[in-house]
């Protein structure tokens, strides 16, 4: 498996890994996901295994102290195989950042827990959302 810099060609395959995940229907539009992927302190990173897809990761740095992991997905035919800890590492090396903040779902929890961690309590606010609202 190699890690490679995210490029809009592995856009198609990356909406398409999304489908029916609900933290990633954010991507659904082509044109603003591939904004995002290429923003100024973006790290966006895609495991690529025989030409195909198999994984992308998408953070936010500052380049010098706080990274953010917005985005992280593993095909499922091809998980348990290290790839999430790669594109993690990876990002971690490339951020230049000395911490790397995260929401976890519920089935990322092992993984993150086998990274040096500290647990805090997570938000996400919604812009322009009604207090109390819930969306993904
Ligand atoms: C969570 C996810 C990214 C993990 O990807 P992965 O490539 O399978 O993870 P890795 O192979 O790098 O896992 C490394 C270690 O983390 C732990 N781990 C990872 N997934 C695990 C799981 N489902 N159950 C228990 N432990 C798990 C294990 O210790 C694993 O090592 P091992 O396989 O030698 O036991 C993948 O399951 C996924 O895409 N899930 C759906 C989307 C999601 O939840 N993304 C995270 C959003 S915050």
């Amino acid at each position: 498996v190699e890690i490679r810099n995210y490029s809009r060609e592995y856009l198609d395959p990356i909406i398409r890994m999304c489908e029916g995940i609900s933290f990633a229907t954010s991507l659904s539009d082509p044109d603003r996901a591939d904004r995002a992927m290429t923003a100024p302190g973006a790290v966006a990173l895609v495991a690529v295994e025989d030409g195909e897809l198999v994984g992308f990761s998408h953070s936010i740095t500052d380049g010098a102290l706080q990274a953010y992991l917005s985005m992280l997905l593993v095909s499922p035919d091809r998980q348990r195989r290290g790839i999430a800890s790669a594109l993690i590492e990876k990002t971690m090396e490339r951020s230049g950042a000395i911490r790397l903040d995260l929401v976890s779902s519920e089935e990322a929890e092992p993984l993150y827990r086998t990274f040096s961690f500290r647990r805090l309590p997570g938000y996400r606010l919604h812009v322009g959302g009604d207090p109390g609202e819930v969306v993904d």
